[in-house]
């Protein structure tokens, strides 16, 4: 399929909402436009910042119309797609082994523009990597935002469908939108909800914290990834949650910025009494892009699903 047919494909499923005031300015003030494109995606922060430190020159291997908004195409290659491979983050290790395999001109869909490591935070795409995308004129197209806000092919909608979560709302509104949804589990038991999740995911090192006097499980609150925020654990709280599961809760990844919210999370957590599951975050965003290949094949597209390097369960 052509390449444009499958950026329209995406765009039309999975809609940026950029208000229309902020677009304008955009458009008539390109430095403006760019402050836009961090307000509408926190990754817009991080991309730079981690690419600078590598000495990579990313204008060089980057669309610039991506830096719009860090969401949609972001490296074009050839003008015809035979495969997708879906990825959580466009690491080392899923990458290697997409370029091992693709044809010329294949598409890789990632979640995040960034990879990520548990203990390092966000991470650029390597250099020779890069370089080696260009060789094989693979396109890249990273989808986070409008990937997070609920939808049905969402992380958080995703990952309380493969856990089976009666769901009941949402919640955790991101620019307006539900980035979260609550329902109850279909386990009574906090460590049966934990084994649940290790099965469907193949997460390991899954952390629980016990701030109840009790470990049940009924109402629970779903962020998929990095969910770790007062707010969203406040609303949880007041929607009646007893537990609340997201990725990065407990993480320990070098975002200053998250390592501190992460902090307060847990904080307010214990002043709520609420019991928290950390997941991880590539774990808890995993079945989104498990589920992708089946977006893809609905339109006659062939996908598959690229495991992380930490993802040894063969769980796919
Ligand atoms: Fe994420």
């Amino acid at each position: 399929m052509e390449l444009k047919k499958i950026c329209e494909l995406l765009q039309g499923s999975f809609p940026f909402h950029v208000r229309r005031h902020r677009q304008i300015l955009g458009l008539l003030y390109p430095i403006v436009n760019l402050k836009n494109a961090k307000k509408y995606d926190p990754i817009g922060f991080v991309f730079p910042e981690v690419n600078l430190k590598a000495g990579i020159n990313y204008r060089k291997y980057y669309r610039w119309a991506f830096f719009d908004y860090y969401n949609g195409l972001m490296i074009k290659g050839a003008s015809k797609v035979n495969r997708v491979f879906c990825t959580v983050f466009p690491n080392r290790r899923p990458l290697e082994r997409i370029l091992e395999t693709a044809a010329r001109g294949d598409l890789v869909f990632t979640h995040h523009c960034c990879g990520f490591d548990r203990k390092k935070g966000f991470l650029p795409i390597p250099l020779d990597i890069l370089e080696r995308i260009k060789e094989k004129q693979l396109s890249v197209y990273s989808l986070h935002t409008p990937f997070f806000n609920n939808g049905p092919w969402s992380t958080s909608v995703q990952l309380a469908e493969s856990l089976g979560i009666r769901r009941e709302g949402e919640f955790a509104a991101v620019n307006g939108k539900p980035t979260g949804v609550f329902g109850q589990a279909p386990v009574s038991n906090l460590n049966d909800l934990k084994d649940l999740l290790c099965r469907q995911t193949g997460a390991r090192d899954i952390s629980i914290i016990t701030n109840r006097n009790s470990t049940s499980a009924g109402r629970v609150a779903v962020i998929a990834g990095n969910g770790g925020y007062e707010h969203f654990i406040s609303e949880a709280g007041r929607l009646g949650c007893d537990t609340f599961l997201t990725g990065t809760a407990i993480e320990e990844a070098d975002i200053p910025d998250s390592l501190e919210a992460n902090l307060r999370f847990r904080r307010l957590a214990e002043q709520l009494k609420m019991n928290v599951i950390g997941g991880g975050h590539y774990f808890t965003e995993k079945p989104a892009l498990q589920k992708m290949v089946c977006f893809f094949d609905r339109h006659g597209i062939y996908a598959e699903f690229v495991p992380d390097s930490e993802d040894r369960s063969g769980v796919i």
